[in-house]
């Protein structure tokens, strides 16, 4: 089946995916929202409508309050249990193998549509390691996207590492010259270790951590914006005059992207109301259930998300972050300083994934000629400095940050993977 025509490639991102195949040699990037080559991995059920609406319209959707049930960074689910857990949604069972193949399903339709042809395989990417502490939870992971992808109607599916992807669309590099392809996305670290001849990429090494763009967004919320809802504050022993600590579960999951959406049930909402009654200051809680009772917790991921892109954009030392939708006149800031005590810890844990990867290489960082950084997350000037400082002899190339993944998988769609 060599150079199979239907073959699509899908990146299956954390936070956004992409679809390409390859065109005469070159990689074609399949636009599977117009005008725009990702797709935010989201999903919108919109109960007004009755309507599910992936991608920005799905974002929309959520930023205009639509009455429904917004879900995003779902890849980080697979290998847990709720992915077989069956919820009501709209009148209907749905596990998260079925959301998830919903939305491969549409990438599926809509690539069919825009390249008038049917897709029967897919050839998507991987992360080295779903979980690199857990061999039975990675194993898993893989077998619920290989269920998912099934579920979505393709006929087979065939995984590539993503950085591998990702190294096989580095561009022109010197030849016989040792590389590191950082990817750093929404919810991991991935690295390759590779060197090119002529055509040919041989890949040395693989590896890679479960930390992404969406942990940065979690300790940003957890350290910054949840002492506003709460977090850290006294509650009274329901007997006795003893202090506790307010739980701290309630607002790590408000900070995880993807456990947003379990926290909308009446059990928390009840808990809530607890700690209103028992705590010592009591306002604090209130806005913690407006946000769940509301379902305000992505707008409030949302809201940290941008003001991490904006702080690392600009480099301003001072972002507001605009919390009206919660209290009015509700908002905080976030420093430079604050991105460097939340997310130091992150950096150090990518850096050590990097060395590992070069460890199984056999190498050292001095023989490192090129790093290759791709991923949205390899944009934080943190990730960039400790890499610097790693690899202070290597030159540094910037790959497209969102394209670099799904341009390797569309070249690769031609190669004899499903000989
Ligand atoms: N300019 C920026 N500076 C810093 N971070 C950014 C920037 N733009 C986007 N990000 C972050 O990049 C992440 C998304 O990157 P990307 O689309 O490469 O991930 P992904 O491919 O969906 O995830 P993964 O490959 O880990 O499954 C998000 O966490 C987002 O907040
Ligand atoms: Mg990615």
């Amino acid at each position: 089946m060599k150079n199979t025509p239907n073959i699509l490639g899908i990146d299956f991102g954390t936070s956004n995916s992409a679809a390409g195949i390859n065109l005469n040699g070159s990689p074609f990037i399949i636009e599977l929202e117009p005008g725009e080559q990702t797709l935010p991995t989201s999903v919108f059920f919109d109960f007004e409508n009755r309507k599910t609406m992936f991608g920005r319209p799905a974002n929309c959707a959520l930023i205009n309050g639509y009455d429904g049930r917004y879900m995003r960074s779902f890849k980080s689910i697979l290998g847990t249990s709720l992915m077989h857990e069956p919820r009501r949604i709209m009148g209907e069972t749905l596990t998260f193998v079925e959301i998830i193949a919903r939305f491969l399903q549409t990438i599926k339709t809509r690539a069919e549509d825009i390249c008038h042809t049917q897709f029967h395989y897919a050839l998507s990417g991987r992360p080295v390691h779903f979980y690199s502490n857990d061999a039975e939870r990675d194993v898993q992971a893989l077998r619920d996207l290989h269920e998912c992808y099934e579920r979505a109607g393709f006929q087979d599916v065939k995984f590539l590492n993503e950085p591998e992807a990702a190294a096989l669309a580095a561009g022109p590099l010197p030849e016989g010259a040792t590389n590191l392809i950082i990817d750093i996305g929404g919810g991991t670290s991935d690295f390759s270790v590779f060197q090119t001849n002529g055509n040919q990429t041989n890949i040395i090494a693989s590896f890679g951590a479960r930390i992404g763009g969406t942990n940065f967004d979690k300790s940003i919320s957890f350290d910054h914006v949840m002492p506003l809802m709460g977090r850290g504050t006294q509650i009274r022993k329901e007997l006795g005059n003893d202090l506790l600590t307010a739980p701290n579960a309630i607002y790590q999951d408000l900070a995880t992207w993807e456990k947003i959406p379990f926290l909308y049930n009446v059990a928390t909402l009840h808990n809530v109301d607890q700690m209103i009654r028992d705590g010592v200051y009591p306002k604090l809680f209130e806005r913690l259930k407006t946000i769940i009772s509301e379902q305000f917790g992505h707008e409030l991921a949302f809201a940290v998300e941008n003001a991490k892109i904006t702080l690392n954009l600009r480099d301003n030392h001072v972002t507001p972050i605009d919390l009206n939708f919660i209290e009015h006149d509700l908002a905080t800031t976030l420093e430079s300083k604050d991105l460097g005590t939340s997310l130091g810890g992150y950096a150090t844990s990518i850096g050590d994934t990097a060395n590992e990867t070069l460890r199984i290489a056999n190498l050292t960082p001095e023989e490192i000629d090129t790093i290759i950084f791709v991923g949205g997350s390899s944009q934080m000037s943190a990730v960039q400095a400790e890499f610097t400082a790693r690899f202070p002899r290597a030159k540094q190339k910037h790959q497209a940050a969102f394209t670099g993944v799904i341009e390797g998988l569309a070249l690769a769609t031609a190669y004899p993977f499903y000989d």
